[in-house]
């Protein structure tokens, strides 16, 4: 398998166990990446990590540049990306603290700098299966094997952020066939599709989704759940690396 780089989101700004060699500054032809790329060692094999809302923590969903980070990964020849995020739970499956491979998405977010093709107008890539199927293999078998409870499945509904979301609005996502919400899916997905980036996605389910609990979401519920399911990531990923 070629190069492999993970984006961490919300409670993923550092990948702990990440015994790093250097760190790339990287400017592109889109402007500043979310932060620098660190280049490191996890469980033996060489991987790449970006925060994609910064280190510390800093840069809005609807804020971070998609394409700046997207081309950095690319001109550091990565082949392979693993994005984690944090999601909201909105089928009855996606529990919090818990971890989804989503297949599927669907893009509600709007004004976002979403494609390199800006001045190109006859280029379309497919998007038909948006996620590679031979990561979110990997990812599954890794996750078997470290005996980590997943979600193989799941349709992603990106929102624009950086509110949560009504309740009507999570009512009309599970009618559209969104199993999960979160904020920074889109245009990330695409735009490594049209570089031809490997991707997939561990969702890390933060809360149930608006609506779907009597009450409002708190912060505090968010950092909870996310904690533990960050916990089950950084072990599923040092699975993953050890098998490929
Ligand atoms: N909605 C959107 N994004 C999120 C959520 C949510 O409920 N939880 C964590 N990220």
């Amino acid at each position: 398998m070629g190069r492999l780089a993970i984006i961490g989101g919300t409670g993923l700004s550092q990948l702990a166990d990440l015994k790093i060699i250097k760190s790339d500054r990287i400017t592109t032809p889109y402007g500043v990446p979310s932060a620098d790329f660190i280049t490191g060692e996890l469980n033996g094999r060489e991987v790449i990590f970006l925060a994609r809302h910064g280190n510390p923590h800093s840069i809005a969903p609807h804020k971070i540049n998609y394409r700046a980070n997207i081309w950095g990964l690319k001109q550091l020849q990565v082949e392979n990306i693993i994005a984690v995020a944090a999601v909201g739970g909105i089928t009855p499956d996606m529990v919090p603290a818990h971890i989804a491979i989503p297949d599927q998405i669907i893009d509600y977010s709007y004004g976002r700098k979403h494609t390199f093709f800006e001045d190109d107008s006859v280029t379309h890539i497919d998007f038909s299966y948006p996620y590679s199927q031979t990561l979110r293999s990997r990812l599954i078998h890794a996750a078997k094997q470290a005996g980590i409870q997943i979600s193989p499945i799941g349709t992603y509904g990106c929102t624009q952020g950086p509110r949560l979301e009504t309740a009507a609005e999570i009512k009309r996502m599970e009618n559209d066939g969104c199993d999960l919400v979160g904020m920074t899916g889109m245009p990330e997905a695409a735009l490594a599709k049209e570089l031809g980036l490997n991707y997939a996605t561990v969702s890390v389910i933060a809360n149930w989704a608006a609506g779907k609990t009597e009450g409002e979401i708190t912060m505090a519920e968010i950092e909870q759940n996310l904690h533990k399911g960050m916990a089950n990531t950084a072990e599923l990923l040092k699975a993953f690396v050890e098998k490929v």
